[in-house]
């Protein structure tokens, strides 16, 4: 008989439910904040929840909180430590996925293909032109990756197929012949690279460091008429600033799957045409979202069976 108890957070893909309920009682429902948290031992945490102080004190019991997620913003870290609670997240399953929808998102930016496609369906277009619906050149763009982890680096092999050049800031250089295989350029200052090139695609993870990176003065030091790209998360951006700099320059165009305030878009975004706007879908594939909860709960299983987890966040 299972005796530890486990929450479970809405839907899980997979058998992902079915390998917890072989080792737990247990307990779910639409979210951490309407669940009986008195006797769990651990939670499977979706990025809509909230884990916090508040959270963590109708836990007592707590060892883990297994994130169905790469990105720990949802997080408190530091309550959970605090309380020796384990918090674990789903890196590289999710990799390639989010790659392929920041580089469509890339794609559509440039070329203008939603936008095309509602002004198809309102009956706007009259005939074919040379100068109709043009867009930018893909190939031979300059793109600048701010934060060169997994994603980061996926999105520049994709990059390098369309031949790209890239560009890379972060703290810390890679490797030089990691560089000399990804075609990258490591560029220390990220408002050089803002500045020298034809798109930037966000792939850094939320932290009080990167809150608001893209405020209303970055924005407008980018190069003229070139795009912004973000799938890591809505407040890394400046959403405001954002609207401004796609209506006023030096923007031309944004390609977003992530919010501030999600799934409410800022209004001054929702008004514009040269924004493609998705529903936070990065890692929204069946394999990919199987293979998350597949890792939450083998990081589950590990911990509460007293062994190290798999994917630990530290
Ligand atoms: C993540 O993993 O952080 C995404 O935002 C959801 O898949």
């Amino acid at each position: 008989m299972p005796t530890k108890k486990v929450f479970v957070s809405g839907t899980l893909l997979g058998d992902a439910l079915d390998v917890l309920r072989e080792s737990f009682e247990v307990l779910q429902c639409d979210s951490v904040a309407a669940a009986d948290l008195e006797e769990v031992s651990g939670i499977v945490a979706l990025i809509t929840d909230r884990i916090d102080e508040t959270v963590l004190a109708r836990a007592p019991e707590l060892k883990i909180v297994a994130n169905v997620a790469v990105g720990v913003d949802n997080i408190d870290l530091a309550a959970c430590a605090a309380r020796s609670v384990v918090v674990t997240n789903t890196p590289d399953v999710l990799t390639e996925a989010t790659a392929d929808l920041a580089f469509g998102l890339l794609l559509d930016a440039a070329r203008r293909i939603s936008e095309g496609d509602r002004l198809v369906r309102a009956g706007e277009w009259k005939q074919w032109t040379p100068s109709f619906h043009l867009g930018a050149r893909v190939h031979g763009m300059k793109l600048g990756i701010v934060g060169f982890g997994r994603i980061g680096m996926a999105m520049a092999r994709r990059a390098r197929g369309f031949g790209m050049h890239v560009g890379y800031t972060q703290r810390k250089r890679i490797p030089e012949n990691l560089e000399r295989v990804l075609g990258a350029t490591y560029v220390p200052d990220i408002d050089e690279l803002c500045a020298t090139s034809d798109a930037i695609s966000i792939h850094c993870p939320l932290t009080p460091e990167t809150r608001g990176l893209f405020s209303a003065e970055r924005l407008a030091r980018m190069k003229q008429r070139s795009l912004l790209i973000n799938t890591a998360r809505g407040a890394i951006i400046d959403e405001p600033a954002l609207a401004a700099a796609l209506q006023n320059g030096p923007l031309a165009a944004a390609g977003l799957d992530v919010y501030v305030d999600e799934p409410r878009v800022h209004p001054a975004l929702l008004a514009l045409r040269n924004v493609v706007l998705a529903p936070h879908i990065g890692s929204a594939e069946r394999e990919t979202r199987e293979a998350m909860a597949s890792l939450a709960a083998a990081n589950m299983i590990a911990v509460l069976h007293e062994r190290p987890p798999l994917t630990p966040v530290r």
